[in-house]
């Protein structure tokens, strides 16, 4: 069985998950993963409307739905009315009478919260300037394939405070994790979210936001870093560069983390800036099983908002 609870679902943040239904959903990933379950989500439809590039999420998504025997629409703004500005509330009650599940992939979180509440079927972030729940679920079926556990693990993020430090804040402070963030001035996870992160945790593990790389990388078994300017951040990208060079993840910066620590990269990569041609190449690099986890994942997430049966 999918994960019942989640039937007819969004995900527009992790927090939008309880630590059990996470559990849930990293166990039926593995189950997924290692051939032990055959889900079927026969007839059904995922509508993909991403207004920003994509190759992980658009072909995981794509390839879970075709794995469950559910068929996938490309609603690229370019080929859509989204494009020339039809307006969300239309888009969302119209697509609703079509889909059966619907991935976004926007800027604005509250665009996203837009079409989910004015679409009745299940509406996943697919990533937006605030949050990326789907690849934190990878993340964590990744550390959990690692280490047997995620609970009084410390997850270490450095470099820009943005999409992946938010979900991160969030996945690791349900599951019990400490996560440490270290990040430029002025480059913080989002404040709300922070809060959340840390009323979540409520002092059983450890949230901190610090600017000192060094010490949120010590003993840390996972080091986890993404690109110091996101999509839509183009211009900032050269002025960001010396300001963000202390929380590059280097084989010097690894030293001091857990000798048994994995690094993890959301993906795609800056080698040279974030991360080292070094380091992602290395052996403590699992950012290939990072990024083929999004498609076990995400058909667990499928499966589950769309309650398919086991066959
Ligand atoms: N990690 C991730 O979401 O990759 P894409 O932007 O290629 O989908
Ligand atoms: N923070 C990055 C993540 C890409 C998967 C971005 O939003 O561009």
């Amino acid at each position: 069985m999918s994960v019942a609870s989640l039937k007819g679902r969004d995900l527009l943040s992790m927090a939008d998950l309880s630590a059990a239904e996470i559990h849930e959903l990293l166990e039926l990933a593995a189950d997924l993963k290692a051939g032990k379950v055959n889900l079927r989500c026969q007839n059904k439809v995922l509508g993909l409307l991403f207004s920003k590039a994509s190759t992980r999420t658009r072909v995981s998504f794509s390839v879970a739905m075709f794995h469950l025997g559910g068929q996938v629409l490309d609603l690229n703004a370019s080929v859509t009315q989204v494009g020339r500005g039809e307006p969300t509330v239309d888009t969302a009650r119209v697509l609703d009478r079509y889909l059966d599940v619907l991935a976004i992939r926007t800027f604005e979180q509250a665009e996203l919260e837009t079409f989910a509440n004015y679409a009745k079927i299940p509406v996943i972030n697919a990533l937006t300037d605030l949050e990326h729940p789907c690849q934190v679920l990878a993340d964590l079926q990744t550390v959990q394939e690692e280490f047997g556990q995620l609970a009084g693990l410390t997850l270490t993020y450095l470099g820009d405070g943005n999409n992946m430090a938010n979900s991160l804040l969030l996945g690791c402070a349900l599951t019990g994790m400490n996560v440490h963030i270290a990040c430029p001035e002025n480059f913080q996870p989002d404040a709300a979210i922070v809060e959340k992160a840390k009323s979540i945790a409520g002092g059983k593990s450890e949230v901190l936001i610090t600017r000192d790389p060094e010490a949120a990388a010590k003993a840390a078994q996972v080091l986890y870093t993404d690109v110091w300017a996101s999509m839509g951040q183009e211009s900032e990208a050269a002025s960001r560069v010396p300001l963000f060079q202390p929380y590059q993840v280097n084989d010097s910066l690894l030293s001091l983390a857990d000798p048994k620590a994995i690094v993890l990269h959301c993906l795609p990569a800056h080698r040279g800036e974030e991360i080292t041609d070094a380091v992602i190449e290395g052996s403590h690099s699992r950012v290939w099983d990072e990024a083929e986890n999004r498609m076990h994942a995400q058909k667990a997430l499928l499966a589950s908002v769309l309650g398919a049966e086991r066959l």
